[in-house]
């Protein structure tokens, strides 16, 4: 089969170097991924080996260069993260970019085209902006933008939950989909207790959903935090089997790896390979693993004390105002 190609226009925001949701969304259906960068986006946020290894191909960032190879005719063109500058430019005419002059090539010809502006609030209090998106969207192209789209962020903070890209509905499906006829029943740690104050209480929520939890999924495929890595220690004090998502060469996984001048093969990084119950590669996989386990664990539970605390705290103060793990509590077969 010919496979369809995808232009992904990344422009210079914090996210450029989430190229790997846009891959992971696409694959296996039939599309092969082209990365184009704007100089912004190469120079200061994005590591270029990333998106190559990802895509199989090398990033566009100008004209086509002495024995590089030609772009592929595009089918269709995601740009994202697409910043303030090249929105505006592209409806202004300027073309002083590889992406803008695509674009403006690309729209003139009809190509479908989606953009996910990356914006905090300061920027998208210029008129200028909405004057852009106005004159986009009728010519056709999809700006995701305002009501189900990218709504924007304060000034400075980055874009508050920008990372938290990774756990998107979407990836959820695909664990369903690996777990049929199963149910999974989703207990995020990011969902909010009644009271935000309560600090300590959200690590005691946290610890208590890590207990009655069927099996813990880490999306390894970045760099995570020392949050997870205590998700991670207390679900194997607790016995809940933990599934790590490491696709080959993401954040934790190498082919092949040059450590400390020798080269290591099929490396997966110790802190996360040595926890884990199953190492995958994608969520459908995931969603495959808690199949083959125990309905329930077949040795009781012996608590920490350090946990103990925790759980028991959870129980009596937080867990009456939290409603999706009330939800989950009451569900056949959880023993809370
Ligand atoms: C650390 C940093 C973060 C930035 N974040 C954004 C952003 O979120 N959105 C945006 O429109 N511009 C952002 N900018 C500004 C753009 O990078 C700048 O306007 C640049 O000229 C964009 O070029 P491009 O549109 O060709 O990629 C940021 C700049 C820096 C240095």
């Amino acid at each position: 089969m010919t496979e369809r190609v995808l232009y992904l226009m990344v422009c210079g925001a914090g996210p450029a170097d989430h190229v790997r949701v846009a891959v992971d969304l696409v694959r296996g259906k039939g599309w092969s991924v082209h990365c184009v960068a704007t100089p912004a986006a190469a120079e200061h946020f994005l590591d270029l080996g990333e998106p190559e290894r990802l895509t199989g191909h090398p990033v566009r960032t100008g004209y086509q260069r002495q024995g590089q190879p030609a772009l592929p005719k595009a089918d269709a063109v995601v740009v994202a993260p697409a910043t303030y500058n090249t929105i505006n430019k592209w409806t202004a005419g300027i073309a002083d970019t590889y992406v803008l002059t695509q674009l403006a090539e690309l729209a003139g010809l009809g190509v479908p085209i989606a953009v996910l502006p990356f914006v905090n609030t300061a920027f998208a209090a210029n008129p200028v902006l909405h004057r852009s998106i106005d004159t986009l969207r009728p010519s056709g192209v999809e700006v995701l933008f305002g009501g189900e789209g990218f709504r924007p962020h304060a000034p400075r903070s980055g874009g508050g939950d920008g990372r938290k890209l990774c756990w998107t509905d979407a990836e959820r499906e695909q664990v369903q989909e690996g777990a049929h006829p199963l149910e999974v029943v989703f207990l995020n740690p990011d969902d909010p207790i009644t009271d935000p104050t309560n600090v300590l209480g959200q690590f005691d929520r946290d610890m208590y959903q890590v207990l009655t939890a069927s099996a813990v999924v880490v999306d390894a495929r970045e760099r995570r935090g020392s949050g997870v890595g205590g998700e991670m220690a207390a679900a194997i004090a607790l016995g809940t089997p933990v599934i790590v998502v490491a696709p080959r060469d993401s954040g934790y996984r190498r082919d092949r790896l040059d450590y400390r001048g020798a080269f290591v093969h099929d490396y997966v990084h110790p802190h996360v390979a040595a926890p884990a119950l199953a190492v995958v590669d994608g969520f459908a996989e995931a969603g495959e693993v808690p199949r083959a386990l125990p309905a329930a664990p077949g040795i009781p539970r012996v608590i920490p004390a350090w946990l103990r605390a925790s759980t028991d705290e959870c129980r009596s103060t937080v867990l009456a105002g939290d409603r999706p793990m009330l939800d989950a509590l009451h569900r056949p077969g959880v023993d809370p």
